[in-house]
């Protein structure tokens, strides 16, 4: 699509700058699901990036002038966005998960899990008096859900593993910026291969969508790690994996925490022996089965 963002030659507040931007979003054709699901959110979270304004939004933030230097970054990402189907969070190299800043780029998965709204809860009800010291997250991509985690738990010890050594590289940077080196452990395996020892909570965003369904994806998606996304013809080789494995890395009063997305329908006819709760989420999103290690351990044998 051709494009071209007039920017006026007198200055624009940033009220005025998002409404238009909005308006350009609206009329092309562009897929919303990457942090936000509208264009006037896109458009609000664009100029605010642009501008400096950083969440939650200053009294006085919208009457702000936007300057003739911010108007031409503003067209440039605006017309990428619209010309490149790049998810926004790519192009500002920012995304945001439980309250949380992240750095991504094209080597990782951009955040949008429903774990965020069991993070914020301290995942209670389900772990009741249970305090993890220790948590593993299988398939971290930029490290988000261990990160949130390894803040909820001050005192716990987090090990984050990834197979992409290109997605660990990003879950490093924001390990980093979140200064929390000595408690947040990554290590490049493929599922539970070499993760040492047992864990009290066992978290996991692993890929899932069937190879057809990812061949059939709107283009923002094409821009994701094929990794992070495809897992099989039914999209549950990495889940059955997990499934499998994980009993023998959990303590007797642990449980594990599974996302499969739109799949849990058919990850729940597949293990009919496995007594999941599939969880419900205020904020959106689907497809998280709790499973306690006892009921994994009566499984297997
Ligand atoms: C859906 S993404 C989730 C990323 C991140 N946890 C999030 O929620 O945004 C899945 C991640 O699992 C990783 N992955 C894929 N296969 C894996 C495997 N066999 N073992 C470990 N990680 C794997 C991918 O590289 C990707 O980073």
């Amino acid at each position: 699509m051709d494009y071209t963002f007039q920017y006026p030659e007198a200055s624009l507040t940033v009220d005025a700058a998002i409404e238009s931007v909005a308006s350009h979003l609206a009329a092309a054709p562009l897929w919303y699901g990457h942090g936000t699901d509208n264009p006037d959110d896109e458009a609000a979270w664009l100029v605010f990036h642009v501008c400096g304004i950083d969440y939650p939004i200053p009294d006085g933030a919208y009457a702000q002038s936007v300057t003739k230097q911010q108007l031409q970054r503003i067209d440039e990402l605006l017309s990428r966005r619209v010309t490149e189907r790049q998810p926004l969070p790519y192009l500002l190299n920012e995304a945001w998960f439980a309250g949380l800043k992240f750095f991504v780029d094209e080597r990782v998965l951009i955040p949008r899990s429903p774990f965020a709204e069991l993070i914020a809860d301290g995942f209670q009800p389900w772990l009741g008096d249970i305090k993890p010291q220790r948590i593993l997250e299988i398939g971290t991509g930029s490290g988000c859900i261990a990160i949130a985690c390894a803040l909820a738990f001050p005192d716990a010890e987090v090990v984050a593993t990834d197979i992409s050594p290109d997605a660990l590289a990003v879950a490093r940077e924001n390990v980093a910026r979140h200064q929390l080196e000595d408690r947040v452990q990554l290590l490049e395996a493929d599922l539970f291969n070499g993760v040492p020892g047992k864990f009290d909570l066992i978290v996991t965003n692993p890929p899932y969508v069937p190879v057809e369904a990812a061949n059939n994806l709107p283009e923002e998606y094409n821009h994701e790690p094929l990794l992070a996304l495809k897992s099989g013809n039914d999209g549950l080789d990495a889940a059955r994996g997990i499934l499998h494995d994980s009993a023998a890395h959990m303590q007797s009063h642990a449980i594990l925490f599974l996302e499969v997305g739109a799949q849990w329908e058919a990850l729940d006819s597949a293990c009919p022996e496995l007594p999941f709760m599939w969880l419900e989420f205020e904020h959106g999103g689907e497809g998280i089965a709790m499973i306690a290690a006892q009921s994994l351990v009566t499984a297997n044998r």
